[in-house]
């Protein structure tokens, strides 16, 4: 059967840097360690007035392309996930489309083209729909380019305003693909949600405690979802375990999460057992606020051992460098999680090809999404290609007083008159509205 997943990767940060403990805790009259230690965050990547989600994308999808010398021929649709969409009607694969026509020769005419919208999870449900678009034989040989790009940008003042990032991920999903084949294992919990919403507003309403609560409990019902057609996971099953990573705060408590799950009825409850006592059942128990208080109780005594300990550090620790220094990039978020985890098995000289991910990808609103990928032989080089720590050094590092002007600018209500403060040579930026062109 041929494997179908991630050929490729690409990621595109913006070209601004907010430090969260020298710039913003001051002005905030914060303790730095509130960001650095509480949320696990060291600075964001900020979107520079030049750049909006149409220029990071196309600018990931650009430099994808050229380095493994691909041809518009050769790509049969592009998709596009975002929460920061500005039109309700064009999507934004359509303006990637024109400006990588700027660059390439020929046109994507013959590619379908569309945008996906479920909060974060949505860069997810794009890379499956390229995936079930190749099972399906549609392709005719090409292969697909999926772009996950938001500005997650929160209103001034805001409790997310910590947390915002921006920047984009571009894959290309094609058969016999070189970094990750996608298994068929996969698992769900969705429900109806209302913590985290942008109804035709440019800021997110966020009830942020309780999208926390929203977060674990749709993961919890998503691995139970995929155990019941993977019934064997095992916290050892897997090299990693990249989760949507809203910030590394929300991704220790789903690695906690994860690992109880995965260790009932294993021999690691058992050797558990000695030190903290066996997981409460919840047929042990007269309510279920007594079961609650009972597994909380035995989650603090569970990441105090060993055992939990070295699990993080090597499964989910790793997931989250690229992440403490860029923030939240909604769709993008899984998605650098993952290459966080092959960038430290590249530098680390691990043996990946063959090892399984278990990837957890979440959208509020809310639904979560996990499925286990196999590494490819391919996926060392595709890794060393990145030049993700050279973008991110690049970075311009503004003020406060800077941040609040260009917010100001990406502030669709205000009037503002900001110069660019980055010069993006051969790059696609945004001229005005419609405009994206490639500056020469
Ligand atoms: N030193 C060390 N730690 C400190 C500290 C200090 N001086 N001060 C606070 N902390 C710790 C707190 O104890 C807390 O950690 P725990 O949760 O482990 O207890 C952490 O730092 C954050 O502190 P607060 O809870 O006081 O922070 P807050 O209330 O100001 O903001 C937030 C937290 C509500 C999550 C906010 O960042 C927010 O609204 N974010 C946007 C929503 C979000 O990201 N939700 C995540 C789930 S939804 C999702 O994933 C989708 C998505 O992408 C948005």
């Amino acid at each position: 059967m041929t494997e179908v997943g991630i050929d490729a990767i690409e990621i595109w940060t913006g070209k601004l840097k907010l430090d969260l403990a020298e710039t913003f805790a001051p002005a905030k009259d914060e303790d730095p360690e509130k960001y650095t230690k509480g949320l696990g965050l060291e600075s964001s990547s900020f979107p520079d007035v030049h750049e909006d989600i149409v220029t990071m994308g196309a600018n990931a999808a650009k430099r994808l392309m050229e380095r493994r010398g691909l041809e518009p021929a050769d790509v049969g649709r592009i998709d596009v996930a975002t929460e920061s969409s500005f039109d309700n009607s064009k999507p934004v694969s359509t303006y990637i489309a024109g400006c990588l026509e700027q660059t390439f020769d020929g046109d994507f005419h013959h590619a379908n083209k569309g945008e996906r919208k479920f909060a974060c999870v949505a860069g997810t449900q794009s890379i499956d729909d390229a995936y079930n678009w190749i099972k399906a034989d549609r392709h005719r040989g090409r292969s697909a380019l999926v772009i996950a790009t938001d500005t997650a940008l929160y209103a001034r003042g805001d409790p997310g305003e910590a947390t915002q990032g921006a920047g984009a991920v571009a894959m290309l999903i094609s058969e016999d693909p070189d970094v990750a084949a996608l298994s068929t294992e996969q698992g769900y919990g969705s429900a109806d949600e209302t913590d985290f919403l942008k109804p035709n507003q440019q800021f997110p309403s966020v009830d942020g405690k309780r999208s926390m609560q929203v977060y674990l409990a749709r993961m919890r019902e998503a691995l139970t979802d995929f155990e019941s057609v993977a019934w064997d996971t095992h916290p050892d099953d897997f090299a990693y375990i990249p989760f949507h990573t809203p910030f590394p705060g929300m991704v220790r408590k789903a690695g906690l999460l994860g690992y109880r799950h995965m260790i009932r009825d294993t021999e690691i409850e058992d050797e558990l057992a000695d030190q903290i006592g066996r997981q409460p059942r919840e047929e042990e128990f007269d309510s279920w606020e007594a079961y609650e208080g009972a597994i909380r109780e035995y989650m603090d005594d569970l990441k105090e051992t060993e055992a939990y300990r070295d699990w993080y550090g090597r499964a989910i620790d790793p997931t989250l460098t690229i992440a403490r220094n860029v923030g939240n990039w909604y769709t993008g978020s899984v998605h650098i999680a993952r290459a966080s985890a092959l960038k430290n098995a590249a530098e680390t000289g691990k043996k990946l090809s063959g090892e399984k991910l278990l990837v957890g990808s979440y959208g509020s609103g809310a639904q979560a999404e996990i499925h286990a990928e196999t590494i490819r032989d391919g996926w060392r080089d595709e890794i060393g290609a990145l030049n993700v720590d050279e973008q991110l050094d690049r970075r311009y590092d503004v003020s406060f007083e800077e941040y609040e002007e260009i917010h100001d600018v990406h502030n669709h209500d205000k009037e503002t008159d900001v110069d660019s403060l980055t010069r993006p040579a051969g790059e696609f930026v945004f001229d005005g509205w419609g405009e994206m062109n490639e500056r020469k």
